[in-house]
Protein backbone atom coordinates (compact mmCIF):
# COMPACT_ATOMS: atom_id res chain seq x y z
CA UNK A 1 0.00 0.00 0.00
CA UNK A 2 1.05 3.03 -0.99
CA UNK A 3 1.12 6.07 1.58
CA UNK A 4 -0.98 9.49 0.63
CA UNK A 5 1.17 11.84 -1.08
CA UNK A 6 1.07 14.97 1.37
CA UNK A 7 -1.63 15.92 3.81
CA UNK A 8 -4.97 16.54 2.66
CA UNK A 9 -5.13 19.84 1.55
CA UNK A 10 -8.90 20.03 3.54
CA UNK A 11 -7.25 21.64 6.54
CA UNK A 12 -6.92 24.62 4.45
CA UNK A 13 -9.39 26.93 2.76
CA UNK A 14 -8.90 27.54 -0.87
CA UNK A 15 -10.80 28.42 -3.39
CA UNK A 16 -10.49 28.44 -7.24
CA UNK A 17 -11.46 31.23 -9.52
CA UNK A 18 -15.12 31.52 -10.51
CA UNK A 19 -16.26 29.90 -13.17
CA UNK A 20 -13.68 26.91 -13.21
CA UNK A 21 -15.07 24.01 -15.03
CA UNK A 22 -15.22 20.61 -12.84
CA UNK A 23 -15.39 17.71 -15.30
CA UNK A 24 -14.35 13.94 -15.72
CA UNK A 25 -13.10 12.36 -19.00
CA UNK A 26 -13.09 8.99 -20.70
CA UNK A 27 -12.19 7.76 -24.74
CA UNK A 28 -14.26 6.31 -26.84
CA UNK A 29 -12.32 3.06 -27.49
CA UNK A 30 -11.41 2.62 -23.60
CA UNK A 31 -15.58 2.68 -22.74
CA UNK A 32 -17.74 2.44 -25.90
CA UNK A 33 -17.33 -1.13 -26.95
CA UNK A 34 -20.04 -2.54 -29.64
CA UNK A 35 -16.88 -2.61 -31.87
CA UNK A 36 -18.79 -3.96 -34.80
CA UNK A 37 -22.23 -2.44 -34.15
CA UNK A 38 -24.36 0.13 -36.14
CA UNK A 39 -21.50 0.06 -39.43
CA UNK A 40 -18.19 0.95 -37.36
CA UNK A 41 -15.24 -0.02 -39.49
CA UNK A 42 -12.34 -1.84 -37.53
CA UNK A 43 -9.23 0.46 -35.71
CA UNK A 44 -6.01 0.11 -35.07
CA UNK A 45 -6.48 -0.45 -32.05
CA UNK A 46 -9.26 -3.40 -32.86
CA UNK A 47 -5.79 -4.52 -34.55
CA UNK A 48 -3.34 -4.11 -31.82
CA UNK A 49 -5.39 -6.29 -29.48
CA UNK A 50 -5.21 -9.39 -31.87
CA UNK A 51 -1.62 -9.52 -31.80
CA UNK A 52 0.08 -11.74 -29.39
CA UNK A 53 1.10 -10.24 -25.93
CA UNK A 54 0.07 -6.60 -27.11
CA UNK A 55 -2.12 -6.24 -24.60
CA UNK A 56 -1.27 -7.49 -20.75
CA UNK A 57 -4.83 -9.51 -20.17
CA UNK A 58 -5.24 -10.52 -23.73
CA UNK A 59 -8.09 -8.41 -24.08
CA UNK A 60 -10.04 -6.30 -26.22
CA UNK A 61 -12.49 -3.15 -26.45
CA UNK A 62 -15.20 -4.97 -28.26
CA UNK A 63 -16.83 -4.45 -24.82
CA UNK A 64 -14.89 -2.56 -22.46
CA UNK A 65 -17.55 -0.51 -20.02
CA UNK A 66 -20.58 -1.38 -22.61
CA UNK A 67 -20.59 2.62 -22.69
CA UNK A 68 -22.50 2.73 -26.34
CA UNK A 69 -25.45 0.60 -24.88
CA UNK A 70 -25.44 2.72 -20.89
CA UNK A 71 -24.12 6.20 -22.06
CA UNK A 72 -27.63 7.45 -20.53
CA UNK A 73 -26.97 5.99 -17.02
CA UNK A 74 -23.24 7.10 -17.44
CA UNK A 75 -24.23 10.46 -18.02
CA UNK A 76 -26.52 10.34 -14.87
CA UNK A 77 -23.18 9.57 -12.64
CA UNK A 78 -21.76 12.85 -13.76
CA UNK A 79 -25.29 14.40 -12.20
CA UNK A 80 -25.07 12.52 -9.40
CA UNK A 81 -21.35 13.86 -8.76
CA UNK A 82 -22.25 17.62 -9.56
CA UNK A 83 -19.66 17.65 -12.24
CA UNK A 84 -20.50 19.67 -15.31
CA UNK A 85 -18.68 18.86 -17.99
CA UNK A 86 -17.49 15.96 -19.57
CA UNK A 87 -14.50 15.29 -21.79
CA UNK A 88 -15.42 12.61 -24.46
CA UNK A 89 -14.20 11.81 -27.73
CA UNK A 90 -15.44 10.69 -30.41
CA UNK A 91 -14.60 7.28 -32.64
CA UNK A 92 -13.37 8.18 -36.48
CA UNK A 93 -14.16 4.81 -37.42
CA UNK A 94 -18.04 4.99 -36.37
CA UNK A 95 -18.07 8.18 -38.16
CA UNK A 96 -16.29 7.67 -41.21
CA UNK A 97 -16.04 3.58 -41.30
CA UNK A 98 -13.29 3.89 -43.67
CA UNK A 99 -11.39 7.13 -42.77
CA UNK A 100 -12.53 8.97 -45.32
CA UNK A 101 -15.77 9.19 -48.07
CA UNK A 102 -19.38 9.58 -46.53
CA UNK A 103 -20.15 9.81 -43.03
CA UNK A 104 -22.37 6.75 -41.25
CA UNK A 105 -25.35 7.98 -40.14
CA UNK A 106 -25.97 5.59 -37.58
CA UNK A 107 -22.23 6.71 -36.04
CA UNK A 108 -23.13 10.33 -35.67
CA UNK A 109 -26.73 9.38 -34.34
CA UNK A 110 -24.68 7.80 -31.43
CA UNK A 111 -22.90 11.11 -30.96
CA UNK A 112 -26.30 13.23 -31.72
CA UNK A 113 -28.07 11.43 -28.51
CA UNK A 114 -24.87 11.46 -26.25
CA UNK A 115 -24.77 15.15 -26.96
CA UNK A 116 -28.38 15.58 -26.51
CA UNK A 117 -28.07 13.53 -23.70
CA UNK A 118 -25.47 15.99 -21.61
CA UNK A 119 -27.15 19.14 -22.24
CA UNK A 120 -29.91 17.60 -21.27
CA UNK A 121 -28.60 17.20 -18.03
CA UNK A 122 -26.78 20.25 -17.85
CA UNK A 123 -23.55 19.00 -18.72
CA UNK A 124 -21.45 20.72 -21.61
CA UNK A 125 -19.59 18.36 -23.77
CA UNK A 126 -15.86 18.93 -24.45
CA UNK A 127 -15.04 16.57 -28.24
CA UNK A 128 -11.74 15.26 -28.64
CA UNK A 129 -12.09 14.24 -32.38
CA UNK A 130 -8.80 11.75 -32.30
CA UNK A 131 -8.04 9.41 -29.17
CA UNK A 132 -6.02 7.07 -30.81
CA UNK A 133 -8.67 5.16 -33.03
CA UNK A 134 -7.59 5.60 -36.77
CA UNK A 135 -9.56 3.62 -39.20
CA UNK A 136 -7.51 0.42 -40.21
CA UNK A 137 -8.50 1.51 -43.90
CA UNK A 138 -6.19 4.30 -43.35
CA UNK A 139 -3.37 3.04 -41.12
CA UNK A 140 -3.54 0.42 -44.39
CA UNK A 141 -2.33 3.40 -46.34
CA UNK A 142 0.67 4.11 -43.85
CA UNK A 143 -1.51 5.52 -41.38
CA UNK A 144 0.31 9.09 -39.97
CA UNK A 145 3.34 7.87 -41.63
CA UNK A 146 1.24 9.15 -44.55
CA UNK A 147 1.31 12.81 -45.00
CA UNK A 148 -2.56 12.35 -46.49
CA UNK A 149 -3.74 11.10 -43.04
CA UNK A 150 -3.74 14.57 -41.88
CA UNK A 151 -5.97 15.60 -44.93
CA UNK A 152 -8.04 13.10 -43.95
CA UNK A 153 -8.54 14.20 -40.64
CA UNK A 154 -9.48 17.68 -41.46
CA UNK A 155 -12.31 16.01 -43.02
CA UNK A 156 -13.06 14.20 -40.51
CA UNK A 157 -13.23 16.85 -38.74
CA UNK A 158 -15.25 19.25 -40.33
CA UNK A 159 -17.85 16.20 -40.60
CA UNK A 160 -17.87 15.62 -36.89
CA UNK A 161 -17.87 19.88 -36.30
CA UNK A 162 -20.56 20.32 -39.39
CA UNK A 163 -22.75 17.66 -37.32
CA UNK A 164 -22.28 18.27 -33.37
CA UNK A 165 -20.72 22.01 -33.76
CA UNK A 166 -24.70 23.53 -32.63
CA UNK A 167 -24.27 22.28 -29.74
CA UNK A 168 -20.49 21.39 -28.77
CA UNK A 169 -18.25 24.58 -28.55
CA UNK A 170 -15.45 23.10 -27.55
CA UNK A 171 -12.99 20.88 -29.77
CA UNK A 172 -9.84 19.05 -29.51
CA UNK A 173 -8.41 17.96 -32.27
CA UNK A 174 -5.86 15.61 -30.93
CA UNK A 175 -5.22 13.34 -27.59
CA UNK A 176 -1.52 13.20 -26.54
CA UNK A 177 0.42 13.39 -30.05
CA UNK A 178 3.47 12.39 -28.12
CA UNK A 179 1.97 8.58 -27.67
CA UNK A 180 0.09 8.33 -31.04
CA UNK A 181 3.88 8.80 -32.66
CA UNK A 182 6.25 7.17 -30.04
CA UNK A 183 4.29 4.81 -28.48
CA UNK A 184 2.82 3.80 -31.50
CA UNK A 185 6.09 3.70 -33.92
CA UNK A 186 9.15 3.65 -31.85
CA UNK A 187 8.70 1.36 -29.06
CA UNK A 188 5.61 -0.20 -30.24
CA UNK A 189 3.43 -0.36 -27.16
CA UNK A 190 0.82 1.33 -28.39
CA UNK A 191 -1.05 0.88 -31.90
CA UNK A 192 -0.23 0.52 -34.88
CA UNK A 193 2.65 -1.50 -33.12
CA UNK A 194 5.67 -0.37 -34.99
CA UNK A 195 9.59 0.00 -33.69
CA UNK A 196 10.78 2.32 -36.44
CA UNK A 197 12.24 5.58 -34.95
CA UNK A 198 12.09 7.25 -38.19
CA UNK A 199 8.20 6.77 -38.53
CA UNK A 200 7.79 7.95 -35.06
CA UNK A 201 9.34 11.19 -36.27
CA UNK A 202 7.14 11.48 -39.55
CA UNK A 203 4.25 10.59 -37.71
CA UNK A 204 4.71 13.03 -35.27
CA UNK A 205 4.74 15.93 -37.84
CA UNK A 206 1.54 14.53 -39.48
CA UNK A 207 -0.12 14.31 -36.72
CA UNK A 208 0.49 17.70 -35.91
CA UNK A 209 -0.27 19.00 -39.37
CA UNK A 210 -3.67 16.97 -39.39
CA UNK A 211 -4.06 19.12 -35.81
CA UNK A 212 -3.50 22.37 -37.97
CA UNK A 213 -5.49 21.25 -40.94
CA UNK A 214 -8.61 19.86 -38.10
CA UNK A 215 -8.64 23.66 -36.42
CA UNK A 216 -8.55 25.51 -40.00
CA UNK A 217 -11.31 23.08 -41.06
CA UNK A 218 -13.30 23.82 -37.93
CA UNK A 219 -12.77 27.61 -37.67
CA UNK A 220 -13.67 26.97 -41.49
CA UNK A 221 -17.39 25.90 -40.21
CA UNK A 222 -20.16 28.71 -39.92
CA UNK A 223 -20.31 27.98 -35.91
CA UNK A 224 -18.74 29.50 -33.41
CA UNK A 225 -15.58 27.12 -31.98
CA UNK A 226 -12.91 27.04 -29.16
CA UNK A 227 -10.33 25.11 -31.15
CA UNK A 228 -7.56 23.27 -28.89
CA UNK A 229 -5.60 20.21 -28.35
CA UNK A 230 -4.47 17.86 -25.73
CA UNK A 231 -0.44 17.08 -25.02
CA UNK A 232 0.63 14.92 -22.44
CA UNK A 233 3.34 16.49 -20.25
CA UNK A 234 6.04 16.11 -17.71
CA UNK A 235 8.55 17.65 -15.42
CA UNK A 236 11.67 16.10 -16.11
CA UNK A 237 14.88 16.98 -13.94
CA UNK A 238 18.78 15.89 -13.84
CA UNK A 239 19.48 13.48 -11.05
CA UNK A 240 22.31 16.29 -10.56
CA UNK A 241 24.14 18.82 -12.27
CA UNK A 242 26.74 16.75 -13.63
CA UNK A 243 26.72 17.62 -17.96
CA UNK A 244 25.86 14.38 -18.94
CA UNK A 245 22.58 14.17 -16.45
CA UNK A 246 21.75 17.79 -17.59
CA UNK A 247 22.12 17.12 -21.64
CA UNK A 248 20.10 13.91 -20.82
CA UNK A 249 17.11 16.42 -19.19
CA UNK A 250 17.44 17.86 -22.23
CA UNK A 251 16.54 15.40 -24.39
CA UNK A 252 13.59 13.82 -22.46
CA UNK A 253 12.07 17.02 -22.04
CA UNK A 254 13.09 18.15 -25.47
CA UNK A 255 11.56 15.14 -27.38
CA UNK A 256 8.60 14.51 -24.53
CA UNK A 257 7.61 18.42 -23.78
CA UNK A 258 9.12 20.71 -26.58
CA UNK A 259 9.10 18.35 -29.68
CA UNK A 260 4.74 19.47 -29.38
CA UNK A 261 5.50 22.58 -27.88
CA UNK A 262 7.33 24.91 -29.57
CA UNK A 263 5.81 24.01 -33.10
CA UNK A 264 2.13 24.54 -31.72
CA UNK A 265 3.10 27.65 -30.13
CA UNK A 266 6.14 28.99 -31.52
CA UNK A 267 5.67 27.67 -35.01
CA UNK A 268 9.33 25.53 -35.29
CA UNK A 269 10.39 22.18 -33.86
CA UNK A 270 13.27 23.02 -31.49
CA UNK A 271 16.91 23.05 -33.18
CA UNK A 272 18.61 20.54 -30.40
CA UNK A 273 16.51 17.66 -30.84
CA UNK A 274 16.07 18.22 -34.73
CA UNK A 275 20.08 17.53 -34.24
CA UNK A 276 19.52 14.45 -31.80
CA UNK A 277 17.08 13.34 -34.14
CA UNK A 278 19.60 13.42 -37.71
CA UNK A 279 20.74 10.10 -37.15
CA UNK A 280 17.05 8.89 -37.84
CA UNK A 281 15.21 11.54 -40.12
CA UNK A 282 16.04 14.59 -42.17
CA UNK A 283 12.88 16.04 -41.60
CA UNK A 284 12.51 16.12 -45.53
CA UNK A 285 9.16 15.45 -44.96
CA UNK A 286 8.13 19.45 -43.58
CA UNK A 287 7.28 21.16 -46.28
CA UNK A 288 6.71 25.07 -46.87
CA UNK A 289 4.14 26.29 -44.29
CA UNK A 290 3.36 23.35 -42.60
CA UNK A 291 4.50 25.22 -39.46
CA UNK A 292 2.11 28.25 -39.98
CA UNK A 293 -0.51 25.75 -40.10
CA UNK A 294 0.28 23.79 -36.87
CA UNK A 295 0.72 26.90 -34.82
CA UNK A 296 -2.84 28.17 -35.96
CA UNK A 297 -3.95 29.92 -33.25
CA UNK A 298 -5.19 27.32 -30.16
CA UNK A 299 -8.18 29.11 -28.39
CA UNK A 300 -6.99 26.74 -25.24
CA UNK A 301 -4.34 24.10 -24.52
CA UNK A 302 -5.52 21.01 -23.22
CA UNK A 303 -2.58 19.31 -20.54
CA UNK A 304 -2.54 16.05 -19.62
CA UNK A 305 -0.56 14.80 -16.44
CA UNK A 306 0.21 12.07 -14.07
CA UNK A 307 4.11 11.83 -13.32
CA UNK A 308 7.45 13.29 -13.79
CA UNK A 309 10.90 12.11 -14.36
CA UNK A 310 14.17 12.63 -12.63
CA UNK A 311 16.88 11.43 -15.38
CA UNK A 312 20.85 10.55 -15.27
CA UNK A 313 22.28 10.35 -18.39
CA UNK A 314 25.13 7.02 -18.54
CA UNK A 315 28.57 6.63 -20.02
CA UNK A 316 27.59 4.08 -22.25
CA UNK A 317 24.11 2.72 -23.59
CA UNK A 318 22.60 0.31 -21.32
CA UNK A 319 22.86 -2.92 -22.48
CA UNK A 320 19.50 -4.12 -24.85
CA UNK A 321 17.31 -7.17 -22.47
CA UNK A 322 16.41 -9.80 -24.54
CA UNK A 323 12.16 -9.38 -25.48
CA UNK A 324 12.53 -5.84 -24.14
CA UNK A 325 10.30 -2.90 -25.94
CA UNK A 326 12.76 -0.34 -27.52
CA UNK A 327 12.75 2.76 -26.00
CA UNK A 328 9.59 5.26 -27.23
CA UNK A 329 12.65 8.24 -26.69
CA UNK A 330 13.95 7.46 -29.52
CA UNK A 331 18.17 7.12 -29.58
CA UNK A 332 18.19 7.40 -25.81
CA UNK A 333 19.56 3.89 -24.34
CA UNK A 334 21.88 5.91 -22.60
CA UNK A 335 19.77 7.66 -20.58
CA UNK A 336 18.12 6.03 -17.24
CA UNK A 337 14.91 7.15 -15.16
CA UNK A 338 16.20 7.64 -11.47
CA UNK A 339 13.84 5.79 -9.05
CA UNK A 340 13.80 8.48 -6.22
CA UNK A 341 11.96 6.35 -3.19
CA UNK A 342 8.93 8.34 -4.16
CA UNK A 343 5.47 6.85 -3.46
CA UNK A 344 3.78 5.03 -6.74
CA UNK A 345 0.70 4.51 -8.46
CA UNK A 346 0.04 0.53 -9.71
CA UNK A 347 1.39 1.68 -13.11
CA UNK A 348 4.54 2.16 -11.28
CA UNK A 349 4.37 6.04 -12.17
CA UNK A 350 5.63 8.59 -9.63
CA UNK A 351 3.54 10.62 -7.42
CA UNK A 352 4.79 14.47 -8.13
CA UNK A 353 1.86 16.50 -7.60
CA UNK A 354 4.85 19.47 -7.50
CA UNK A 355 5.58 18.49 -11.04
CA UNK A 356 2.44 19.89 -12.17
CA UNK A 357 2.55 23.04 -10.76
CA UNK A 358 5.80 23.31 -12.64
CA UNK A 359 4.68 22.35 -15.68
CA UNK A 360 1.68 24.88 -15.40
CA UNK A 361 4.20 27.17 -15.05
CA UNK A 362 6.64 26.40 -17.27
CA UNK A 363 3.87 26.36 -20.28
CA UNK A 364 2.78 29.31 -19.18
CA UNK A 365 6.20 31.06 -18.39
CA UNK A 366 7.98 29.99 -22.06
CA UNK A 367 5.18 30.22 -24.05
CA UNK A 368 2.54 32.61 -25.06
CA UNK A 369 0.50 29.95 -24.10
CA UNK A 370 -3.49 30.22 -23.96
CA UNK A 371 -5.68 29.64 -21.14
CA UNK A 372 -4.86 26.08 -19.91
CA UNK A 373 -7.22 23.22 -19.03
CA UNK A 374 -5.95 19.70 -17.16
CA UNK A 375 -7.65 17.27 -19.31
CA UNK A 376 -6.24 14.48 -17.81
CA UNK A 377 -5.16 13.63 -14.45
CA UNK A 378 -5.59 10.82 -11.92
CA UNK A 379 -3.82 7.50 -11.43
CA UNK A 380 -4.42 3.65 -11.49
CA UNK A 381 -4.66 1.80 -7.56
CA UNK A 382 -5.05 -2.00 -6.82
CA UNK A 383 -9.20 -1.14 -5.53
CA UNK A 384 -10.52 -3.37 -3.25
CA UNK A 385 -14.11 -3.90 -2.92
CA UNK A 386 -15.25 -4.25 0.49
CA UNK A 387 -19.03 -4.90 1.87
CA UNK A 388 -19.68 -3.02 -2.00
CA UNK A 389 -17.68 -0.20 -1.31
CA UNK A 390 -14.80 0.64 -2.60
CA UNK A 391 -12.44 3.06 -0.13
CA UNK A 392 -9.73 4.32 -2.51
CA UNK A 393 -7.82 6.59 -0.09
CA UNK A 394 -4.82 7.05 -2.37
CA UNK A 395 -6.55 7.75 -5.28
CA UNK A 396 -8.74 10.75 -3.19
CA UNK A 397 -5.74 11.55 -2.00
CA UNK A 398 -3.69 12.16 -5.30
CA UNK A 399 -6.52 13.50 -6.81
CA UNK A 400 -6.56 16.07 -3.43
CA UNK A 401 -2.85 16.88 -4.24
CA UNK A 402 -3.28 17.63 -7.83
CA UNK A 403 -5.87 19.76 -7.17
CA UNK A 404 -3.71 21.87 -4.53
CA UNK A 405 -0.42 21.50 -7.17
CA UNK A 406 -2.95 23.47 -9.66
CA UNK A 407 -4.06 25.96 -7.30
CA UNK A 408 -0.40 26.83 -6.32
CA UNK A 409 -0.09 27.28 -10.29
CA UNK A 410 -3.45 29.10 -10.57
CA UNK A 411 -1.61 31.59 -7.74
CA UNK A 412 1.31 31.95 -8.97
CA UNK A 413 -0.42 33.69 -12.32
CA UNK A 414 -1.37 30.92 -14.31
CA UNK A 415 -4.40 30.70 -16.35
CA UNK A 416 -5.95 27.42 -15.83
CA UNK A 417 -9.86 27.30 -15.96
CA UNK A 418 -10.68 23.80 -15.23
CA UNK A 419 -9.72 20.24 -13.98
CA UNK A 420 -11.13 16.84 -15.67
CA UNK A 421 -10.24 13.54 -13.71
CA UNK A 422 -9.31 10.55 -15.75
CA UNK A 423 -11.25 8.81 -15.50
CA UNK A 424 -14.96 8.25 -15.18
CA UNK A 425 -15.12 4.96 -15.23
CA UNK A 426 -12.52 2.14 -14.83
CA UNK A 427 -11.86 1.26 -18.89
CA UNK A 428 -9.85 -0.27 -21.15
CA UNK A 429 -6.37 0.87 -20.50
CA UNK A 430 -4.54 0.37 -23.57
CA UNK A 431 -1.51 -2.61 -23.14
CA UNK A 432 -2.31 -2.97 -19.94
CA UNK A 433 -5.69 -4.38 -20.90
CA UNK A 434 -8.75 -4.38 -17.62
CA UNK A 435 -5.64 -4.70 -15.44
CA UNK A 436 -5.47 -1.30 -14.55
CA UNK A 437 -8.19 0.50 -12.65
CA UNK A 438 -8.05 4.55 -13.34
CA UNK A 439 -11.90 5.02 -12.74
CA UNK A 440 -13.23 6.87 -9.97
CA UNK A 441 -16.82 4.75 -10.61
CA UNK A 442 -15.67 0.81 -10.02
CA UNK A 443 -16.87 -0.92 -13.49
CA UNK A 444 -17.14 -4.92 -12.47
CA UNK A 445 -16.49 -6.19 -15.74
CA UNK A 446 -18.29 -9.30 -15.62
CA UNK A 447 -21.97 -7.52 -15.14
CA UNK A 448 -21.53 -3.84 -16.00
CA UNK A 449 -22.18 -2.86 -12.56
CA UNK A 450 -20.56 0.65 -11.50
CA UNK A 451 -20.17 1.44 -8.32
CA UNK A 452 -19.10 5.17 -6.83
CA UNK A 453 -15.90 4.59 -5.25
CA UNK A 454 -14.78 6.82 -2.38
CA UNK A 455 -12.77 9.10 -4.43
CA UNK A 456 -15.17 10.30 -6.69
CA UNK A 457 -17.29 11.17 -3.58
CA UNK A 458 -13.89 13.18 -2.47
CA UNK A 459 -13.23 14.70 -5.53
CA UNK A 460 -16.92 15.65 -6.29
CA UNK A 461 -17.20 17.58 -2.52
CA UNK A 462 -14.02 19.85 -3.90
CA UNK A 463 -15.47 20.55 -7.09
CA UNK A 464 -18.97 21.54 -5.16
CA UNK A 465 -16.87 23.38 -2.80
CA UNK A 466 -15.22 24.83 -5.82
CA UNK A 467 -11.80 23.88 -4.03
CA UNK A 468 -12.01 23.52 0.08
CA UNK A 469 -14.14 25.06 2.44
C1 LIG B 1 -3.34 8.88 -21.01
C2 LIG B 1 -4.41 8.57 -22.02
C3 LIG B 1 -5.67 8.00 -21.43
C4 LIG B 1 -5.39 7.03 -20.31
C5 LIG B 1 -4.44 7.64 -19.32
C6 LIG B 1 -4.13 6.77 -18.14
O1 LIG B 1 -2.11 8.82 -21.64
O2 LIG B 1 -4.76 9.73 -22.74
O3 LIG B 1 -6.42 7.42 -22.47
O4 LIG B 1 -4.91 5.86 -20.83
O5 LIG B 1 -3.24 7.98 -19.96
Amino acid sequence: MTAPTSAPATARTRHFPDGFVWGAATAAFQIEGATTEDGRGTSIWDTQCTRPGAILDGSDGSRACDHYHRWESDLDLLVDLGLTAYRFSLAWPRIMPEGKGAPNEKGLAFYDRLVDGMLERGITPYATLYHWDLPQALEDKGGWRNRDTALRFADYAAVAHHRLGDRVKSWATLNEPWCSAFLGHASGEHAPGRTEPAEAVVASHHLLLGHGLAAQAIRGGRRPAQVGIVVNLYDVAPASDSPADLDAARRIDGQQNRWFLDPLLRGSYPADIVEDFSTYSDMAFVQDGDLETISTRLDWLGINYYSSFTVRGLDAPKPAVPGARPTAWIGTEDVELVANGLPRTHMGWDVVPSGLTRVLQRVSGDYDAPPIYITENGAAFEDVVVDGEVHDVERAAYIDAHLAACLDAVESGVDLRGYFVWSLLDNFEWAWGYERRFGVVRVEYETQERTVKRSARAYAAIAAENGWA
